[in-house]
Order: C-alpha cells, then sequence, then structure tokens
C-alpha cells in the first residue's frame, strides 16, 4: 500500500508523520508519499524525509497515488473532490463540527477514519490521539499561565522574605487535567481539583492535588468513561463551591468537557469579576464554548485584571513531540489494519477498528458516530 502524508492548512504547525515515523512504516511494507514542505513548520525538512525513505512530492500526486491520505486536520471540503472512491483519510475528525464534510465524504464513497473516535479501551490505549495531545494541553496550559502569571508558583524563603506558593484550581482531571496537576505541582504550586467523575479522585491525591468533592454528581457507565449532563441543582452547588475557590487561585485550568456536547458551564462572570487582579484563567475547552462564561476562543482578553486565555490548540504549539506522540498512536493503529505484506486490510468485527471508522462502503459505521449525529 502507498500512504501519503499531507500537509496542514491554516495556522497547524504539526504533521501526522515524521521522517522517523517513515522508517517504522517502511519496514511495515508501506510506501511513504509525503507532500512538499509537510513537516517544515514541525521543523521536519523534505531531505530528512526522502533519507528516511519516503519520496517528497506535490499534493496532486500524493492525493492521486496513495491509497490512504493521513493529516492531523480532516482535509479541507474543496479537496474532497479530488479524492476517489474507495480512498481512505485518516485524521481527526471532531464529527459534529464537520457532519456536512464527513456527508460529503460518505456520498463520494470514500472511507473516513476518525482519529478522535479509537475506543477508550485498554487495547486501544496506544492509538489514543486524544490522550497525547491532551497531555500536550495540559503540559503547555501550565507553563503558559506561569509565565503569565506576576508570581512565583513554589514557596520562597529568601533574604527578602517569604514568597507564598501561588494556587492553581484544576477544573475537569481528563488527561489534560491530570497532566495539569502534576506539573503545577512539579513547579511547587498548591492544586486543587474539581470533577464529577468519582473516578479520578484517588488519581487526583496521587499527584498531589486536593480533590473538591461536589455531593449528588451525576455518573453513567454508559457512557464509556465519559462524563455526562449534570442536574441544574447539582450546577448551581457546583457553581458556588467552584466560585469560593477561585476567588483564592492565582490559576484556573479548565479542561472540562462533555463529548458531543457543549463544554459546561462553570466559572461564571460574577466569579471572574471577584478573582484577583494579575490572576490566570486558561481554557482549554474554548473550542466547545469554554468553560468560562467570558472565554473567547482562540483569544486572550483581559477582564478586571484577571487574563482569560481561550486555546483549545497547545498541541500545534509544540509540533515536533506532539508529532512524534500523533504518528507513533497512527503506526500502533495501522498495525491492526495492514497485513504483513503492508496491503490495508479493514476488519470490521474488530471493535477498534469498527469504533474508529466514521464512513466505509457509503455507511456510517462507528455506533458513537451514529449517535452524535442521530442516524437510525
Ligand atoms: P474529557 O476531555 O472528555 O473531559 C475532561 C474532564 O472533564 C473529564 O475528567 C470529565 O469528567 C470532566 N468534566 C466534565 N464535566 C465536568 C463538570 N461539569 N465539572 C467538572 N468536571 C467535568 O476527558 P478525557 O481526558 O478525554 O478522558 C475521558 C475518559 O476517558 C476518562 O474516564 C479517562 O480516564 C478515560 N480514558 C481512557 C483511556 C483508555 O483506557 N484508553 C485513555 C484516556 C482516557
Amino acid at each position: 500500500m502507498i500512504i501519503g502524508i499531507l500537509k496542514e492548512s491554516g495556522t497547524e504547525k504539526r504533521v501526522a508523520i515524521l521522517p522517523g515515523e517513515v522508517t517504522v512504516l517502511k519496514k511495515m511494507g508501506i510506501e511513504v508519499l509525503v507532500e512538499l514542505n509537510a513537516g517544515e513548520r514541525a521543523f521536519a525538512t523534505d531531505k530528512a524525509y526522502q533519507a528516511a525513505g519516503a519520496l517528497t512530492v506535490e499534493r496532486k500526486e500524493v492525493i492521486s497515488r496513495a491509497a490512504m491520505l493521513l493529516s492531523v486536520n480532516p482535509p479541507m471540503e474543496d479537496d474532497i473532490n479530488s479524492f476517489r472512491e474507495g480512498q481512505v483519510l485518516c485524521s481527526v475528525l471532531n464529527p459534529v463540527e464537520n457532519n456536512k464534510w464527513l456527508e460529503k465524504a460518505r456520498h463520494q464513497g470514500l472511507t473516513v477514519l476518525a482519529l478522535d473516535l479509537v475506543p477508550r479501551t485498554t487495547r486501544a490505549q496506544s492509538m489514543d490521539i486524544l490522550s497525547s495531545m491532551a497531555t500536550v494541553s495540559g503540559y503547555k496550559a501550565v507553563l503558559d499561565a506561569a509565565s503569565l502569571l506576576p508570581k512565583f508558583f513554589p514557596m520562597f524563603m529568601s533574604a527578602a522574605g517569604t514568597i507564598k506558593p501561588s494556587r492553581v484550581l484544576i477544573l475537569g482531571a481528563g488527561v489534560a487535567g491530570l497532566q495539569a496537576i502534576a506539573i503545577a505541582r512539579k513547579l511547587g504550586a498548591i492544586v486543587e481539583v474539581f470533577d464529577v467523575r468519582s473516578a479520578v479522585k484517588e488519581e487526583v491525591k496521587s499527584l498531589g492535588g486536593k480533590f473538591i468533592e461536589v455531593e449528588g454528581s451525576k455518573e453513567d457507565a454508559a457512557a464509556g468513561g465519559y462524563a455526562v449532563e449534570q442536574t441544574e441543582e447539582f450546577k448551581k452547588k457546583q457553581q458556588e463551591l467552584i466560585q469560593q475557590r477561585a476567588i483564592a487561585a492565582d490559576v484556573v485550568i479548565a479542561t472540562a468537557r462533555i463529548p458531543g456536547k457543549r463544554a459546561p458551564v462553570l466559572l461564571l462572570k460574577e466569579t471572574v469579576n471577584a478573582m484577583k487582579p494579575g490572576s490566570v484563567i486558561i481554557d482549554l475547552a474554548a473550542s466547545s464554548g469554554g468553560n468560562c462564561e467570558l472565554t473567547e476562543n482562540g483569544k486572550k482578553i483581559i477582564v478586571n485584571g484577571v487574563n482569560i486565555i481561550g486555546k483549545s490548540d497547545y498541541p500545534s504549539d509544540m509540533p515536533t513531540d506532539a508529532s512524534k506522540m500523533y504518528g507513533c498512536n497512527i503506526i500502533n493503529l495501522l498495525k491492526i489494519m495492514v497485513d504483513k505484506d503492508g496491503n490495508l486490510a479493514l476488519n470490521m468485527q474488530d471493535d477498534i477498528i469498527n469504533g474508529t471508522t466514521a464512513v466505509h462502503g457509503k455507511e456510517y459505521i462507528s455506533q458513537r458516530i451514529r449517535q452524535m449525529l442521530n442516524i437510525k
């Protein structure tokens, strides 16, 4: 099989496969075509791809020759016409946002593998791109907050007196939140944490964070480990407690999300108004509406001296390691999708392949896609 690596558009700096992973694909019996300059923003030159055994060619040639096309974001809607029936596209999809794109791809007979649909199971852990990217986001969000904050994170006892440690409030202890707790603790901050899933309490504690419990949260075993929408009574109680803790905090890292839905609003305008001037809110849920009522996606705003950064694309700011993790996850997925000669062999009975395939043979396949898009 020939795999094609597409250059990303817009401000995206990552690339789906770096030269190091081209070597692994070649060993699997796969030929690799890379669009010219695809890796330049992740510091991977065409020469490095060639040295790893790939051919670097024009986009047109990649699209016309490759059986499978890899990218970080789905190719532009205008590109879809240039793909042929049976061709496989593999990227992160955001199916709810890109539902029209997906319908067009289905209509055209393309196979779309959505990397954000890889099931969150133990067997699929090494293919979990969402976890990899959330790790980058949690790390970078804390570093961004620390550099913006007009204070130290750790406690200092110096000849000039004692400096108190900063207080960091983490909303949502999923992969990004847990990474943020670990980094904030390493930098010496006091960390407090909210989540609606009781399962994370022990993990938060083991990382040195304090878990703040709000009684009455709703959990659903059928949600596959994800959070679900909470009752109005719970939301009110939680908002009040968060307000108390946010007023005492110097930094808030907000990561709470509910798959396929608007992110829960946890920080109200009145809470921001009561926060200390100079404090920093990093809202990683910005692209799904934000955990803070005032967040503007992709923007940094200042309200009453409080910095609010609405940013969900931190992985693009760390393109080398983010691309490396992305590529390794894809290779682990490909290992269950190709035969010993490097040809594609999609077994729809496999729960990972079935769960990741958004459309194939003009049908919607993944059960989660069908639920998200209300397809009977
Ligand atoms: P996510 O990005 O969907 O959400 C982030 C966090 O926000 C979650 O911990 C969620 O419980 C929390 N949250 C949602 N609503 C909230 C609210 N109203 N207030 C406070 N917190 C709220 O989560 P992520 O990181 O994608 O992880 C989701 C689940 O998948 C977790 O159970 C995680 O352990 C599991 N997982 C399993 C993997 C595997 O087995 N392969 C790999 C990675 C994650």
